[in-house]
């Protein structure tokens, strides 16, 4: 199979995040045609269309580096049932100015951890409609809702539960297998 450029995102801002440590054990995990590397929104303003006709200068660098890559992964917490704010801020620069959303035909994937038991199922299910609106080709399987609990996953992403490292080596080529497809059908134009 090909090489692909990965973008992800981490929904959480928190610098002792669980989703965080997540992706840290994603990208150990990946098969190594997928390079990751995170696409950091901390630092956009607040989205208003009042921006559309002159993004600023760090909305134009995050919309280029989405353009650069050739895919997108989510990995995101749940916040009071939904992804966090700065995460759906982030998702709103990308889709605009109207006619230039950077999602458009890109293929994504999403997955969170959290300490709830449901593992930010509902907040993955707000991401994947946001991401239909956009137009995303989206991995439907497998799904992935981790129940994180204390020690799972170490600082520098080493995940400690074999069963657990292997599911999400699994889920990561699992989404380079659907890049492909993705790209079989839509072929890229690089
Ligand atoms: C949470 N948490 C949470 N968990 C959950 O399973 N469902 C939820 O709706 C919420 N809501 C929520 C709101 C807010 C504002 C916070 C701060 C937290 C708990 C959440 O799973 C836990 O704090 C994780 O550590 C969040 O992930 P990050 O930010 O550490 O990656």
């Amino acid at each position: 199979m090909k090489d692909y450029e990965v973008g992800y995102f981490v929904g959480s801002l928190a610098t002792a995040s669980i989703n965080r440590l997540l992706a840290k054990a994603l990208v150990r995990l990946a098969p190594p045609e997928l390079h990751l590397t995170e696409i950091s929104f901390r630092d956009l303003p607040l989205y208003s269309y009042d921006f559309d006709a002159d993004f600023p200068t760090a909305a134009r660098a995050f919309k280029q580096v989405i353009a650069d890559v050739d895919a997108l992964l989510f990995v995101t917490p749940e916040y009071n049932r939904s992804i966090p704010g700065a995460l759906k801020n982030a998702i709103d620069w990308a889709s605009r100015p109207w006619g230039q959303n950077s999602f458009a035909r890109k293929p994504s994937a999403v997955i969170g951890a959290s300490t709830g038991m449901i593992g930010t199922a509902i907040a993955q299910q707000h991401l994947r409609s946001l991401l239909s609106f956009c137009n995303s080709p989206q991995m439907n399987a497998p799904e992935a809702y981790i129940h994180f609990k204390p020690g799972l996953i170490t600082e520098d992403g080493q995940v400690t539960v074999e069963s657990t490292a292997e599911f999400l080596r699994k889920y990561m080529a699992e989404f380079h297998g659907f890049i492909e497809r993705v790209y079989t059908v839509l072929p890229l134009n690089r």
